[in-house]
């Protein structure tokens, strides 16, 4: 709670939800009691002294400083006066204790004008919570989808009459069979209009449930179809890739290959364009989002780990991360070489020209390929991996650029290489 909002603080938070429970519960109890009644008398009357107490109270806390809080009461800002008093109207009439005063009156339904403000929190919760954007409106929706229902049911049970015999319970389960049956275009047709009042009722319910089944349609199918993006990213790809293998005939292994390839770079979360998403920052917080990104490089690698600030600014930053399967050739000795590499994760071995000889094993933290840079010479040997490998690349200039600009750590570099072409 504390981190969703700066402005909107978690006592705020927590009174919205506390005027959204009750503004539902009215909603619920209202028009079932007005079309059902309850057992005895006494029945309302704590409900309906809990939500007029909160609702009064709720006045008083928004207009003592010109909203919750002293907070935003519309969107987007301080509201206009007109604004300002349609909304002080709409609350004294919500708070109004109707039932207290005339008893049972279809007025008792301006509590429901309270709603608004659970539309108002949806909003607000929905803006705060992008993560969850796709859930949180399946989640209104389905609210929003319950309240209607619960309504037409109301509805359908006033206009039908009453049932001599049936219990509540059962004239309200009968009102809502009919109104779910109706709404979501079943319509068995066992429960049919007897009026011309109930005629038009069902008519216009109809109406209603042929538009929500295609909203309900269209927004869960998007919805789900939203709530992976990243999956669906991933199908869109090998249906692609897929495609473009089978025309171009590859062979079968090739393909596998290929296939394990996007699938690792799905599972490892590496599939997603951060190009796209950064070139969209201003620069300060592009930086801090590259360097959230390189962590595993930063902390892994100790050449790294102990770098100025300066050093990452200007090489972590600028340094691409690459995928190797297991058995490809990272390096091949004898090529010319135009870059050096850092382990991030997997297993590598630098393997003699002959491929005879192991001369040793490389993982997370170790780096290789800067003999030919640091001597200036071929590939002394080659590099294979032996699983996945996360590794990031430094091209030639940056690493000269090092050698040049940063002493310490090209040191460091020049022993290694020097250490491992003795060991050859
Ligand atoms: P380079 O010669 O550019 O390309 C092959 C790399 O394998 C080499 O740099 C080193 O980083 C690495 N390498 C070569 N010999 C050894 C060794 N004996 N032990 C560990 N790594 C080596």
């Amino acid at each position: 709670m504390a981190k969703m909002e700066r402005g909107h603080n978690v006592l705020a938070w927590g009174w919205d939800i506390l005027i959204s429970v009750c503004a539902t519960a009215a909603a619920l109890y209202v028009p079932a009691h007005l079309v059902l009644g309850f057992e005895s008398t006494t029945g309302l009357i704590l409900p309906e002294l809990i939500v007029t107490a909160v609702f009064v109270l709720d006045i008083g806390i928004r207009y003592r400083r010109s909203g919750p809080f002293g907070e935003d009461v519309g969107r987007g800002g301080t509201p206009r006066k007109g604004q300002q008093v349609a909304g002080a109207v709409i609350d004294i009439a919500a708070a109004l204790p109707v039932y207290f005063i005339l008893g049972n009156t279809p007025l008792m339904l301006l509590r429901l004008l309270k709603l608004g403000r659970v539309a108002q929190l949806m909003r607000r919760w929905r803006s705060h919570q992008i993560k969850r954007v796709n859930a949180l409106r399946l989640a209104f929706f389905l609210y929003g989808m319950a309240l209607s229902s619960h309504w037409i049911a109301c509805g359908w049970i006033e206009i039908r009459g009453v049932e001599a015999g049936a219990d509540r319970w059962t004239r309200y389960l009968e009102g809502l069979y009919w109104c779910v049956t109706t709404l979501s275009t079943v319509g068995y047709g066992d429960v049919a209009p007897e009026n011309n009042l109930q005629r038009m009722y069902a008519m216009g319910v109809m109406m209603l449930g042929v538009g929500v089944y295609g909203f309900i349609i269209g927004t869960v199918s998007t919805i789900l179809a939203n709530l992976d993006p990243a999956r669906v990213n991933y199908l869109q790809k090998m249906e692609q890739v897929g495609a473009f293998m089978s025309y171009r005939d590859l062979p079968n292994q090739l393909q596998q290959r290929i296939k394990d390839y996007y699938r690792y770079l799905w599972q490892q979360k590496l599939d997603h364009n951060e190009g796209a998403v950064l070139s969209g920052l201003p620069p300060s917080l592009g930086t801090e989002v590259t360097l959230f990104l390189k962590r595993d490089l930063l902390e892994h690698v100790p050449l790294f780990k102990d770098a100025s600030e300066a050093f990452i600014r200007e090489i972590a930053l600028e340094m691409k991360s690459v995928v190797f399967m297991p058995g490809d050739y990272v390096i091949r000795a004898g090529d010319r070489g135009r870059d050096m590499y850092f382990v991030t994760r997997g297993t590598l071995e630098a393997l003699s020209p002959d491929g005879t000889t192991v001369y040793s094993t490389m993982s997370k933290g170790d780096f290789f390929g800067e003999m030919a840079l640091v001597f200036d010479q071929p590939r002394s040997a080659s590099v294979r991996a032996i699983d996945y490998c996360d590794l990031y690349r430094l091209d030639r200039d940056l690493f000269d650029h090092v050698l040049t600009h940063f002493p310490d750590i090209a040191e460091k570099v020049k022993a290694r290489a020097a250490e491992r072409q003795r060991g050859q």
